[in-house]
């Protein structure tokens, strides 16, 4: 029988979001965590290189702040950016106090300090990690502290469809009242009332054919955000890691940016060094430029990928730093103390999302949106890397906060009405799902990739048409099940992702497009905004 839950709050997403916001608001109200697989999979856990934070006496604020705001292109709000790095350092202790075992190092006289290293766009090392499995080490830490907390209600295999807004209820339109949920083990709809609703599902990733992302990045926060009439924005700022590992059954493994912190070199297939020719920072340039120029060698050679060199380090200190790494290239036969790695880009990040203010509040009333999901406008055009985690942490602070001090004053929300099944009846054509899941994820890599054009693009936006009518239709008349759910959202946020797109007459950060293949210096930058049904 489908159940009817009813909560103080209900967050959406177990990533380092999701958790941590739990955590911070656990003693305080009735709260619900709901996971699409198990707790622990999501970004979150892949995370490799680390979390940035000005933690060395050298660093300062303004320098981090400055970094952040020269990878993004110009379009990061300062203010926002000031306040993340300000209390970077405060969520790092956090973290610590919760129990993640970030890497030490010996220090001049003996003692040990926590280590850190560098990636691109960054001047100072300012990035802490745990040797190269840093989100293994926060995911499973704050896990472990959800899971020991009564406190908090956890619906593993729990897969939210939509948020409930008053317009569902024939109430105030613009606020949100909980969500329909599909639960995946016993195939059934559960609606979960709650005076407070956060997104914290993650980003996107899986819109594109090659991507670092696990399974669950569907993008279904921004859908089901965007289908409640929140705004949105910013979403042609698509991030490509410079280098998944290319190999056929490595299902993009990310080669972390941290090796090129380290000295690692970037080759094309002869062995010559090419990024310099790209930008004076040569390896270290923010990742917009490393994955342009690598997309650029690609073409011009005709390669099938290009080799990030590493082995000039001692194979001790590549089996202590990158044991992740060292350990998944030898799996597929690659020594990477003495070869290169073969590498190519691939989908890795979304800068854009739903629109919040810096306590996660969306423009829907008591919908909130924290991580990967949301725009703060801490990125701009190009997230610096090791940025996200940090964001995470610090905004999933104050949206707790922020739903501490108003909960009291939010009425509770009206019981739901039950999902209706009544028109629907079980699906007798499932390779329509998956023929257009597969349809829409390869367009995407073709047509709004790295290099854009208008024609391709409009090209692109005729297919999503097609494709959206089909599945409007599948999903019309046949029962839910998780990977409809999932290609309903990925189908929607990818004409949200062409509609910015094309709306974007400029190149800047990550939007790159050969019809207008410069800043525009004209207007002051600006964010890219979405408005529901404009
Ligand atoms: P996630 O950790 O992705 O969690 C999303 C959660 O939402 C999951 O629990 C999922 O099940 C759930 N969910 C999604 N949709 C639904 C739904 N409809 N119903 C129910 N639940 C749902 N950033 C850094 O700062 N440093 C790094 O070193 C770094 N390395 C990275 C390496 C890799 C390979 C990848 C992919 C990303 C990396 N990033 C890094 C980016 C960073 O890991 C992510 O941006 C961040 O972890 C996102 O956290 P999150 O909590 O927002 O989402
Ligand atoms: C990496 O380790 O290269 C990923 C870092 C990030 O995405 O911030």
């Amino acid at each position: 029988m489908p159940i009817q839950h009813e909560f103080d709050v209900l967050i959406i997403g177990s990533g380092a979001a999701g958790l941590s916001l739990a955590l911070e608001l656990a003693p305080c109200c009735r709260l619900a965590v709901l996971s699409k697989g198990t707790l622990d999979e999501g970004a979150t856990l892949y995370a490799q290189g680390g979390i940035s934070a000005v933690l060395d006496a050298a660093d300062s604020v303004e320098s981090h702040v400055a970094d952040t705001l020269a990878a993004g292109a110009q379009l990061c709000r300062p203010d926002v950016a000031r306040f993340i790095v300000e209390r970077g350092r405060d969520r790092i202790q956090w973290l610590i106090e919760q129990g993640v075992p970030f890497t030490r190092a010996p220090g001049p006289g003996g003692d040990t300090h926590y280590h850190l290293t560098r990636e691109g766009g960054h001047s100072h090392r300012r990035v802490i990690h745990a040797a190269d499995a840093t989100g293994r080490a926060v995911q499973t830490t704050l896990e472990q502290r959800v899971r020991a907390d009564p406190s908090i209600a956890l619906f593993e295999h729990h897969i939210a469809i939509d948020v409930v807004t008053g317009r569902h209820l024939g109430r105030e339109p613009g606020r949100c009242f909980g969500a329909y949920v599909y639960d995946r083990e016993r195939q059934q709809v559960h609606s979960f009332a709650a005076r407070v609703v956060v997104l914290a599902t993650g980003g996107a990733g899986k819109v594109y054919l090659y991507t670092s992302n696990p399974d669950v990045a569907t993008g279904d926060g921004i859908a089901m955000a965007w289908r409640a009439g929140a705004r949105v924005g910013n979403l042609e700022f698509i991030q490509f890691h410079p280098t998944c590992l290319y190999h056929p059954q490595a299902k993009s493994f990310l080669i972390t940016e941290a090796i090129r912190g380290e000295g690692g070199r970037l080759l094309l297939p002869d062995g010559s060094p090419f990024m310099q020719r790209f930008d004076p920072r040569g390896e270290l340039a923010p990742r917009d430029i490393v994955a342009r120029a690598i997309d650029h060698e690609m073409k011009r050679l005709g390669a099938d990928c290009v080799y990030l060199d590493v082995s000039h380090r001692s194979p001790e200190f590549i089996r202590e730093h990158f044991p992740t790494v060292y350990g998944r290239c030898l799996d597929f036969g690659l020594d990477i103390t003495t070869s290169a790695i073969p590498v190519v880009p691939a989908a890795h990040y979304l800068c854009g999302g739903v629109l919040t203010d810096l306590r996660g509040r969306t423009s829907t009333d008591a919908l909130y949106a924290v991580g990967e999901v949301a725009c703060t406008g801490l990125h701009g055009a190009n997230r610096m890397a090791s940025n996200s985690l940090l964001e995470c942490l610090v905004i999933a602070e104050s949206a707790a906060a922020d739903i501490r001090a108003r909960l009291g004053a939010i009425a509770p929300p009206p019981a739901l009405p039950p999902w209706d099944e009544s028109q629907v009846t079980d699906s007798d054509e499932e390779v329509v799902v998956a023929h257009n899941w597969d349809e829409l994820r390869r367009f995407m890599w073709d047509y709004v990739g790295i290099v854009r054009t208008t024609k391709r693009l409009l090209r692109a936006s005729r297919r999503i048409e097609l494709l959206k009518a089909e599945i409007a239709e599948y999903y019309g008349n046949f029962r839910v099940s998780n990977d409809l759910i999932e290609l309903r959202n990925l189908v929607l946020v990818a004409e949200l992702i062409i509609r910015c797109a094309l709306a974007r007459k400029e190149s800047r950060g990550l939007h790159y497009t050969l019809d207008y293949p410069q800043p525009d210096t004209s207007v002051p930058p600006c964010d890219t905004v979405l408005q529901w049904q404009s």
